[in-house]
């Protein structure tokens, strides 16, 4: 635990920030079972707002247990590690004025409440996108094996068979991927992004 320090606010202010850079920061915080398609849909909204010139940044589940979330696993409290700290990493982005796409399966409801209170205690916006897909539809696509590897014991805690999902309640935006493509997904949150004048 860090003592002796003190926090140095800027020479500009988050709404000046956002004036001078012509943005907005927002984090859309994807959830959804591994292969619900959170990946799929962050990367063509990511390429979507980017062609809009829009300063657009993914964070993703796979690749920062890479580097910065390597030395975490998936039993519960790692869990809650890995999305504490995507919480704050996401709300520094935000707060650079980055329309920051995160995609976790993040299973846990408080762990999630917790990265949303951290961004509207800093006037920042979050928008919860629960990918939807059922447990039989993911389990059919399993594009990298891992629910067959899970069913036989080969992996444990894995999401959905041997540890706990909690879905949204009230997410802001809600995908149910086995009625809805990957263009209409992108469109739907384009367009909550507009009518809340995020871009
Ligand atoms: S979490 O729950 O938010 O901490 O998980 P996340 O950081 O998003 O990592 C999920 C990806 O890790 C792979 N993987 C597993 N997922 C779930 N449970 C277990 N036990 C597990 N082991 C490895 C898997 O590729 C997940 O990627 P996605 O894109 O969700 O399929």
């Amino acid at each position: 635990m860090a003592t002796n320090i003190t926090f140095h606010a800027g020479s500009v202010d988050g709404p000046e920030r956002a004036r001078l850079l012509s943005q907005k920061g927002v984090t859309i915080w994807f959830t959804g079972l591994s292969a619900s398609g959170k990946s799929t849909i962050a990367c063509a909204l990511e390429q979507h707002l980017l062609h809009l010139k829009k300063f657009c940044y993914r964070l993703d589940g796979d690749n920062i247990r890479f580097g910065l979330n390597k030395d975490l696993g998936f039993d519960e409290k790692s869990r809650n590690e890995n999305i504490r700290r995507i919480g704050e990493v996401s709300k520094l982005f935000a707060d650079s004025c980055c329309i920051c796409a995160t995609a976790f399966i993040s299973p846990y409801r408080a762990d999630r409440a917790v990265a949303r209170e951290l961004h509207e205690q800093a006037g920042l916006g979050f928008v919860e996108v629960f990918i939807d897909a059922p447990l039989n539809v993911v389990e059919q696509r399993d594009p990298k094996g891992l629910y067959k590897k899970a069913r036989a014991g080969e992996i444990k805690d894995f999401t959905g068979i041997s540890a706990p999902y909690e879905a949204p309640e009230k997410p802001e935006v809600h995908i149910k991927t086995d009625e809805c493509d990957v263009t209409e997904a992108v469109r739907r949150i384009t367009a909550y992004l507009e009518e809340n004048k995020y871009i």
